[in-house]
């Protein structure tokens, strides 16, 4: 028989900026459970360097950042969106401020009470930061003060597997919880709720090469489109344009911020590259910085290229840059002194689960907030320090929906029972690990920075040969870690080269060499519709 956890008003599924800002803001008497698949801090969050964008000086305007987002999004933002979350930028930063996040103060110039950085993209200093490790201060305070919340359960290794969508007394099919594999008991668990939210992260592991950790295999998204929801702009995978090119650096990213303070970029012989590309030479977006890099490499053959801020003061870059600085030389790298080599890497999923301008779903009651939504923020680019941004504004503007969901909910939401009747212990581990591999090899291979229809035709044979041979095993086989996440992957997978097959120009992130050209009748989201996709009765 299954396991059933007491019912909960609010389950996130994810606690990184996105889950832990929502577990916050909501009010005392409401029953919340936050479920992780690893330790608390584990996920994207964590590991961010460059900061958060949000108008703080009195230099800068909010009409400029919302045409920096307008531009670097190539035409597919959702304006009234972007207006929505550049205005809210001011507020959720000093919301992080009086939780305690410790951002570096001294302004060099103007009128912030923090010191505003520079990245690709935005015409003024806006990024405030702590230090070079700003996910890491905002997670760690958010994970201190969650734990002190007595209204929230914490679940930490626990993977959600899927969520419910159940139609009950002829209402609306709506979502009544998850099922959780508690990892350590290896057993799963019903865990029902008056509403869910998807806080899950993105789905950079499907690549060989990614900046992410391990956990950023898009649960939230597969989760979301085998229940039933639309799935938009999948083929906008960024890639961020310089992690470090060090077999022992697995994911180390060198902070766009480095560019922002002066950092160039070099070939091998010295020659400084990025002005022959873009008149922003190493401050224009992302995009156009990782296929300039991706160009050169396979223009000159080189394994990487070099990134080199040593014509600064070295205690500019001690104070500026001190985590990035400590990791480069403990691999022998002195970057006070001299260029570090450098790769792009899969950063960000700009795409994500639907989602309207309060974080809700297709599913009455299920929410999906954070890097795992698509919410019309990032268009076909995602302009840097704008997730953080966005995570921290979606957790506000779920909060009221939510509310509003909860006095509608039933009482007790019916999860129905586990069923593994017909599955036994897996016999052939090894068949995961080495889909696993084939997976992000293929896909780094075929569907990477610049695509064509060939490769994209391939990854596709091999997506729906890899997807069979999967589906068959979770028939058969008890559910793993691995398991879970491997299904989700190649779900993920799908999901990116359908979208890709689908649009038939280069805009943003998305640039194919049989379609070079920006093609203005294209200009809308790709949007895929899963086959139990039901449409809302009504609208609120
Ligand atoms: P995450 O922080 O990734 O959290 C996801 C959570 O969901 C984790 O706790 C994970 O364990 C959990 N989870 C996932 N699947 C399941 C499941 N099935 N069951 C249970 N739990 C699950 N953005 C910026 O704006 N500024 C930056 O400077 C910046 N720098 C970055 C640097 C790096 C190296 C990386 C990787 C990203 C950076 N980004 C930056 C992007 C930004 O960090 C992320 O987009 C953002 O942190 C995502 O937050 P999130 O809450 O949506 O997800
Ligand atoms: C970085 O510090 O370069 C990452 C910033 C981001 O992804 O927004």
């Amino acid at each position: 028989m299954t396991d059933t956890l007491p019912t909960t008003d609010v389950l996130i599924i994810g606690s990184g900026a996105a889950g832990l800002s929502l577990a916050l803001r909501l009010p005392e008497q409401v029953r919340c459970t936050v479920v992780s698949k690893r330790e608390l801090v584990e996920g994207n969050t964590l590991y961010a360097q460059g900061g958060i964008s949000a108008v703080l000086d009195s230099s800068d305007s909010l009409e400029s950042h919302v045409r920096d987002t307008l531009k670097a999004g190539g035409g597919l933002c959702q304006e009234d969106v972007v207006r929505t979350v550049v205005k809210r930028g001011p507020a959720a930063i000093r919301w992080l401020a009086e939780q305690g996040v410790a951002f570096t103060q001294e302004p060099p110039t103007g009128d912030s009470e923090f010191h505003l950085t520079r990245e690709g993209g935005h015409s003024h200093r806006r990024v405030v930061h702590a230090a070079d490790a700003t996910g890491r201060a905002v997670e760690t305070t958010l994970v201190e003060q969650v734990r002190q919340r007595s209204n929230v359960t914490i679940l930490e290794h626990h993977i959600a597997v899927d969520v419910t969508r159940v139609r009950e007394r002829g209402r609306e099919p709506r979502c009544t919880g998850a099922y959780l594999l508690d990892l350590q008991r290896d057993r799963v668990v019903a865990a029902p709720a008056r509403t869910v939210v998807l806080a899950t992260g993105g789905a950079a592991k499907v690549y060989l090469y990614t900046s992410n950790p391990d956990v950023a295999t898009g649960d939230g998204i597969a989760m979301a489109w085998r229940a039933g929801c639309r799935i938009v702009n999948m083929e906008f995978i960024q890639f961020h344009p310089t992690c470090l090119y060090h077999p022992q650096a697995k994911s180390f990213l060198i902070s766009e911020a480095v560019r922002g303070e002066g950092g160039r970029l070099l070939l091998p012989d010295g020659t400084r590259f990025m002005p022959r590309f873009d008149e922003r030479a190493e401050l224009a977006p992302r995009d156009i910085v990782a296929r300039a890099i991706d160009h050169e490499m396979k223009r000159l053959g080189t394994d990487c290229v070099y990134l080199d801020i040593s014509h600064k003061p070295a205690a500019f870059v001690e104070e500026h840059f001190p985590t990035i600085h400590a990791r480069c030389l403990e691999l022998g790298f002195d970057m006070r002194k001299e260029p570090l080599p450098v790769v792009p890497a899969a950063h960000y999923t700009c795409g994500g689960v639907r989602v309207d301008t309060h974080g809700e779903t297709d599913i009455p009651g299920l929410f999906a907030i954070g890097e795992t939504a698509y919410t019309g923020l990032h268009g076909a680019n995602r302009m840097a320090s704008n997730s953080l941004l966005e995570c921290l504004v979606y957790g506000e503007l779920a909060l009221e929906r939510i509310l509003q969901r909860l006095d509608e909910a039933d009482d007790a939401p019916r999860v129905p029972a586990w069923d593994e009747s017909r599955v036994t212990d897996s016999d052939e581990e090894v068949v995961v690990s080495h889909n696993w591999e084939e997976l992000r090899r293929f896909m780094w291979d075929y569907v990477g920075i610049v695509r064509s229809n060939k490769r994209l035709a391939r990854a596709r044979r091999r997506v729906d040969l890899l997807r069979h041979e999967i589906d068959e095993y979770y028939g058969n086989f008890r559910v793993s870690n691995d398991l879970l996440e491997l299904r989700n992957l190649v779900e993920v997978a799908d999901l990116i080269v359908q979208s890709a097959l689908r649009r038939r120009e280069s805009r943003g992130l998305h640039y194919n060499i049989d379609f070079p050209e920006t093609d203005p009748n294209q200009a809308h989201p790709t949007v895929l519709i899963p086959d139990n996709y039901v449409p809302r009765s009504s609208v609120d």
